[in-house]
């Protein structure tokens, strides 16, 4: 007989050999930056349990608001609920009401309670109660039963701008206090430019309208987008600058051979081998490696999180590239395994296309829910696609045919059908700027637009007005919607200027 100690032991040996051969399967991890937008969304929202000590929550009510699904066809009877949130701590009876818009992401009670940002400021300063909607289709507010095609036809700024008209309406009715208030709209990206857009589309109910770094002019082929990466990473130095161009033109010339297809595959950490007759998958890796450098120079310095020290120009990219010994592509790898270390993002770099594309056509309420929003208000509304087709910065970045506007517009037909392909695209990017009238046709007044001029977004924004009644602040040297957070030490003067002529103007119009 045989004992049942042996039998352990030998059932020991069986899993262990098991536990040894099997497979070491890696978490795959996708680039952080999908059209611009990084995870979690364009304006940076900390987790509430990171600042909740700081929150007076005894005034602070979140809640749902009954919507209507779609404001342009009244036989679409089908409502939705809206989550939103409302802080009256700062109010004063004659006061005004500010309603910050949310964007492509989840909201939360942070904008309407969290002291210290710039809408809680200007709350404080002109005795406002704080309101903030969600977006339709990010976050917890869903619309419809699935994000398919036939219901995403409901995501639109413009279904947006009206939620919002909708909600202003039913605020005031719902608190006597706000029968004759102001209602000042607030945003940032995506939905700066939505502030802006309410108070052209409703100004019989939206006073004044703050849309920091709002993108107000559409466009299919942003070529702008890596010009101004490009720039703003020279501002540090031309050493700086020289190590990465330096770096991006070793990755083209090492995709060239086989050997250095395998350098690459471990310098950025890549799940699959590198196929030179992928072309999409190809152009994935490009979008991978150019991921980091976008994000860390998209929000560098903003007082939000790792981008006020950590994540800046300086410290997470000039750091590694200037004074190094090393070659340009450890270098890059040093930027990258930092960028990941401080995002706690472990993993290999996922660049298959069709997995991407797979992920995409998900039609949950599932983990690609504002990836599939975002690009979808991408396809049918403002392109924005962060090429690198500019004479300037294409060669910079290793190549001006690395990453065209078609790839993008590609994915918009393979993820949401045959509808949506170039021309329909390029239609709805100009129906976009006609609707509202672009960079240059903005019709309306009372409106602040601050833009910070190291932020790649800054060169779809407003930065110059003849109307007096639109102003743009063009902040030297900040980035993307660094007017919005709390003022820190690191701030620089302009920083400061900007926050200040950003309260004075509204204040003069709300005193007017
Ligand atoms: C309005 O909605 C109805 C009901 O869903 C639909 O039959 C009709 O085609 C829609 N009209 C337009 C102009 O989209
Ligand atoms: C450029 O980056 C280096 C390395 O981090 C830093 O020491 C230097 O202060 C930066 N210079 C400017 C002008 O930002
Ligand atoms: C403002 O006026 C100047 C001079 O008339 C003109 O050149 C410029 O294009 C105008 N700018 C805008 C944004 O309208
Ligand atoms: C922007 O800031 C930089 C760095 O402080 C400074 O050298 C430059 O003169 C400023 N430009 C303007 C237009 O103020």
């Amino acid at each position: 007989m045989v004992s049942s100690k042996v039998l352990l032991v030998l059932l020991a040996v069986v899993v262990l050999q098991q536990v040894i051969a099997a497979p070491h399967a890696e978490k795959r991890v996708r680039r952080n930056m999908i059209r611009g937008r990084p995870r979690g969304g364009m304006k940076i929202t900390p987790p509430l349990s990171s600042v909740s000590h700081l929150i007076n929550f005894d005034t602070v009510v979140s809640s749902t608001f009954t919507q209507t699904l779609d404001h342009f066809n009244s036989s679409v009877q089908q409502n939705f609920q809206q989550r939103y949130w409302h802080n009256n701590q700062w109010f004063k009876k004659g006061g005004p009401a500010f309603l910050m818009l949310g964007g492509e992401g989840p909201e939360s009670s942070y904008w309407v309670s969290y002291p210290g940002l710039e809408i809680t400021n200007l709350a404080q300063q002109q005795g406002a109660w704080v309101f903030d909607i969600e977006h339709r289709f990010y976050g917890a507010t869903y619309p419809t039963s699935d994000m398919s095609v036939k219901n995403l036809k409901y995501l639109s700024s413009a279904q947006a701008i009206e939620d919002a008209a909708t909600f202003i309406k039913a605020m005031t009715k719902k608190y006597p206090d706000l029968a004759n208030a102001k209602w000042v709209t607030f945003g940032g990206s995506y939905s700066g430019a939505l502030a802006a857009w309410t108070r052209a589309k409703h100004p019989e109910l939206v006073y004044a309208a703050v849309g920091s770094s709002g993108p107000v002019q559409a466009e299919v082929d942003f070529v702008e987008y890596l010009e101004v990466v490009k720039n703003s990473i020279s501002r540090n130095s031309t050493e700086c600058a020289n190590s990465v161009t330096e770096g991006f033109n070793l990755v083209a010339s090492l995709l060239k051979t086989a050997d250095g297809r395998k350098q690459l595959k471990t310098t950025f950490h890549l799940c699959q081998d590198i196929q030179l007759n992928d072309d999409k998958s190809l152009k994935t890796f490009w979008e991978t490696v150019y991921s980091p450098y976008m994000e860390i120079v998209q929000y560098s310095g903003d007082a939000a999180g790792a981008f006020a020290s950590q994540l800046t120009i300086s410290h997470a990219i000039c750091r590694y590239h200037v004074n190094s010994q090393r070659s340009a592509l450890q270098k890059m790898k040093q930027v990258n395994d930092y960028f990941n270390l401080v995002n706690e993002q472990f993993g290999c770099n996922d660049i298959d296309y069709n997995s991407f594309i797979s992920f995409m056509k998900d039609e949950t309420y599932g983990e690609a829910q504002s990836d599939r929003a975002w690009v979808w208000q991408t396809c049918t509304e403002f392109g924005y696609y962060q090429s690198t087709a500019s004479q300037t910065a294409g060669p910079w970045f290793g190549g001006v045919s690395n990453l065209p506007a078609q790839y993008y517009i590609d994915q918009c037909t393979e993820i949401y059908g045959a509808e949506y392909n170039s021309q329909e695209v390029q239609t709805a990017v100009q129906y976009t700027n006609q609707y509202y009238g672009g960079r240059d046709k903005l019709n309306t007044d009372r409106i602040l637009l601050p833009n910070g001029d190291i932020d790649p977004w800054h060169a779809l924004g407003k930065l110059t007005s003849n109307n007096s009644g639109i102003v743009p602040v063009v902040i030297n040297g900040t980035a993307h919607c660094a007017d919005m957070y709390g003022a820190s030490s690191e701030d620089s003067v302009y920083l400061t200027a900007a926050r200040q002529t950003i309260a004075n103007v509204l204040n003069g119009w709300l005193h007017a």
